[in-house]
This record gives structure tokens, C-alpha cells and sequence, in this order.
């Protein structure tokens, strides 16, 4: 079967990659696809913007299914286009990437299916914002309504600084993703992800990651789109995979297929695991970047079959997903300047880094001539396995420390929180 996959970035790296291991894969597309991706894939230039032309190519290349990588094109309702036209897509409607394209829309969701997520406010006013503030204690969480390229979240200490950013928001610093904003109480504990396949009806889960945001070692400095991540997440014990299931996955499901608009695809679910139970953050309608590169890393089951299972509603007929029980780790090099304005076309030479068993993902490369140069801020995902995370994150980085990149970095700490306590039991 023909398949077209969307996106151009690590994630879609490692679609490819597993998507390609397939017995049932037969020519892979990709667009726009990356230097890394097109060892996998023929790469080509399609608008994902462009509904019809993306069907079009679909008839003319006897497309089997179609694999949407990243949000934008979902919340634009591409899985609706290719659906109308009868391609099978995996990815949500329009309506179901909701879930992530309308902060507000799953804060109501949450209410009306009694999932436990932080007490909130929405409102598309200024001034009855600043008057809700009352009601909220500091540190205030407010957020843009809409898609804001992981940048619609800000946590401010004073009500002051609160008052500022609530004027910035409605100002549209995030352009229209602000015209509605959601003030939140702010929940302390540990953050994990929980990943979860579904066709509408049944829900497989596919395991659960952890991330690095900060781009600074120890977790400091400014927020990025993730500097690495590891899977699994062990303190997402087994118990509370099944907690998170029960309270949280399933009753989302059950609401969006009752209400009409039926979830296909994966559901990325953050989570705050408070001392009281699990609550959820925020849900993406796609999978984590760079946490969809450890999940594929530990991916034993044949990705193509799950994911056109979801795509025509049988995921109750294939088998559950498999993971092996290694772990997997992923160490993100950006280059410099990231996350403000990365440094363009620096020089990388892989070298051996692949030689024991290590995984480049390219995220942000192009090549110039033969030379592979970066294109972006996050450039490659250093990705290995090992039996314990110590070992993991050991081979990542030594696969790290065999590649030349003068003009990038990474952080030395990815794993740590895990590598610790592994080591002190
Ligand atoms: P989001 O884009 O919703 O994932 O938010 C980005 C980050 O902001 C999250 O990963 C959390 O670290 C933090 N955050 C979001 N909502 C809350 C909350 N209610 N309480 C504490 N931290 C939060
Ligand atoms: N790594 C966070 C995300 O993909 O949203």
C-alpha cells in the first residue's frame, strides 16, 4: 500500500523510519520530508494548505493512507478533506483536533465529562480577565485560546505581571490564538506524557514519555518546543497508566464520539501527576516532537497496520501495540541562537554516530550540495536504547560526542531526573 506522510521534522523522521519497516508499506511519500527522511521516503512539494491537491495527489498515486504529522494541518481539517474523498487518514477532523487547536474547548470538555484537570476561566475579555484574576491565586497559568506554536502558555508570579501578559494576549501577541484566553489554577507535581491510539471506539495505549522544555540544563532558561525526552516514563507506574485510562482517556473519547465528532488518531495527553491523583494539562491531537522518536524507538508492532486500523475504524480487530521494555532517549542538538533565532547552515558530519546502534533523526537539516547543514532550531535527535535509562542515556551520548556540529548544541542532562533515581533506588 501507498503511503503519503506530512511533516518534515524529527517526529516525521521517525514515522518514516517505522512506517517503512513495514511489510505492508510499499512506496512512502513524504512532503516536505528532510535530508534524514528521504532515506526513507521520496520527498515532494505539496501545500498541505491546499485540501485539493493533496486528494489530488492521493487519486493519482493510489494512496492508501495518509499520515498527518503535525497540528496545523489537522485543526485545518485536511483529515476531513482526504476522508470526503474516501483516502483513510490517521489523524483527527477538524472538529476533534479541537481537543488541541481550543484550550477552552477541552476545558469545557473536561467539565461536562468530569475529567480532572486544573479549575479554570475562560473568557475573551480583558477586563473581565483581570477581574476573574480575583478569583486565582499566584502563580497565575493563563493561555491563548488557539494554536500557538507551544508558546500560548505563560506563568506569571505577581498579579501585575499576571495583568501584563493578559494585555499582551488580548493585544494578539499570539495573533488570533488570543482572542480567547483560559485562566487556570496552577497544579504542582511532576509532568509526564501518556500516548494513546484510537479509531473513535476502541483505545490502545501506546505508552507513556517524559520531555525536557527548558533549553538550559537543570531546566532553566526559556521554554522550547522539547530538548529531549525518554521513554518510558516509570513514574507512570501501571497503576496509574490505568487511572489516567479510566479518568481521563476513555471518558474524552466517549464524550467526542457521543457528541458527534469521533477522535481518530493518537492522543498525546500531558499530564500533572499532583499528590492527589493524575490531571490533565493539555491534549495534543498528534504526537509529541521529540517524544515521538523514543515511542518508535521502542515500537515492536507494525506501525502501518495500527495506524490504518485507526483510520478505518477496526483498531478492536489488530493486535494491541508492543513496546519492548527498553528505554529510549533522545537528545536534542539545536543549533545556536535556539530558541530565539537559530543559526543557519552550520556544518554537520554523523561520522559514526549510528555505529552502535544509535538513531539519527534529522529535525531541522538540509543539504547543501553534499554537505548537510542546519535549517532550523532544533537540527538532529540523537536517539538510543539501553536496558535501564543510565544506559541509554549513555550510548545517546556517545552517538552525541561522534557528531560534528561546531554551530550546535544540546543539553548534557537529558534523562538525569530517571538516571538518578536509578541510581539511588
Ligand atoms: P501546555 O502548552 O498547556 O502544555 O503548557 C505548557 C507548560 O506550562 C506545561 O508543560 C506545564 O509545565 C505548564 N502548565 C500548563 N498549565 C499548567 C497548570 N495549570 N499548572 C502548572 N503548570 C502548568
Ligand atoms: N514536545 C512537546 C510537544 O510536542 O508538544
Amino acid at each position: 500500500m501507498n503511503i503519503l506522510l506530512l511533516g518534515g521534522g524529527g517526529r516525521e523522521h521517525a514515522l518514516a523510519w517505522k512506517l517503512a519497516q513495514s511489510p505492508l508499506c510499499g512506496k512512502l511519500w513524504a512532503t516536505p520530508g528532510n535530508p534524514g527522511i528521504a532515506q526513507e521516503a521520496t520527498c515532494i512539494d505539496l501545500d498541505a494548505m491546499d485540501h485539493a491537491a493533496v486528494v489530488e495527489f492521493c487519486r493519482a498515486n493510489a494512496i492508501g493512507l495518509v499520515v498527518i504529522g503535525p497540528e496545523a494541518p489537522l485543526v485545518d481539517g485536511l483529515a476531513d478533506s482526504l476522508r470526503d474523498a474516501g483516502v483513510p487518514a490517521f489523524g483527527p477532523s477538524r472538529a476533534a483536533a479541537q481537543l488541541e487547536g481550543s484550550k477552552g474547548f477541552t476545558k469545557d470538555l473536561c467539565e461536562r465529562a468530569n475529567i480532572p484537570t486544573a479549575r479554570f476561566y475562560r473568557t475573551t475579555s480583558l477586563e473581565e480577565a483581570w477581574g476573574k484574576l480575583k478569583r486565582f491565586d499566584p502563580p497565575f497559568v493563563l493561555k491563548a485560546d488557539g494554536l500557538a506554536a507551544g508558546k500560548g502558555v505563560i506563568i506569571a508570579e505577581t498579579r501585575e505581571e499576571a495583568q501584563h501578559a493578559l494585555h499582551d494576549l488580548f493585544e494578539g501577541k499570539f495573533g488570533s490564538a488570543g482572542s480567547e484566553v483560559v485562566i487556570e489554577q496552577f497544579l504542582t507535581g511532576e509532568e509526564a506524557s501518556f500516548f494513546a491510539l484510537t479509531d473513535g471506539e476502541t483505545i490502545v495505549p501506546l505508552g507513556t514519555a517524559q520531555d525536557h522544555k527548558r533549553v538550559g540544563e537543570g531546566d532553566t532558561g526559556p521554554n522550547t518546543g522539547g530538548m529531549g525526552a525518554y521513554s518510558p516514563a516509570p513514574v507512570l507506574t501501571e497503576e496509574l497508566q490505568s487511572q489516567v485510562m479510566r479518568e481521563i482517556v476513555e471518558p474524552t473519547v466517549r464524550t467526542m464520539r457521543e457528541e458527534g465528532m469521533p477522535y481518530v488518531g493518537v492522543l498525546y495527553a500531558g499530564l500533572m501527576l499532583t499528590k492527589d491523583d493524575p490531571q490533565l494539562i493539555e491534549y495534543n491531537a498528534r504526537f509529541g516532537d521529540p517524544e515521538c522518536q523514543v515511542l518508535m524507538m521502542r515500537l515492536e508492532s507494525d506501525l502501518v497496520e495500527l495506524m490504518l486500523a485507526c483510520a478505518q475504524g477496526r483498531l478492536g480487530e489488530v493486535k494491541a501495540p508492543e513496546l519492548s521494555d527498553d528505554f529510549a532517549l533522545t537528545v536534542v542538538m539545536a543549533a545556536e541562537g535556539y530558541p530565539g533565532t537559530p543559526k543557519k547552515g552550520g556544518t554537520i558530519s554523523l561520522g559514526k554516530a549510528e555505529a552502535d546502534g544509535a538513531k539519527i533523526f534529522h529535525a531541522g537539516t538540509q543539504l547543501d550540495g553534499e554537505t548537510l547543514t542546519a535549517n532550523g532550531g532544533r537540527v538532529l535527535n540523537v536517539t538510543a536504547r539501553g536496558p535501564t535509562a543510565t544506559e541509554a542515556q549513555k550510548a545517546a551520548y556517545a552517538a552525541v560526542d561522534a557528531i560534528e556540529f561546531p554551530d550546535g548544541f544540546c543539553r548534557r542532562d537529558i534523562g538525569q531526573r530517571e538516571v538518578r533515581r536509578e541510581r539511588h533506588g
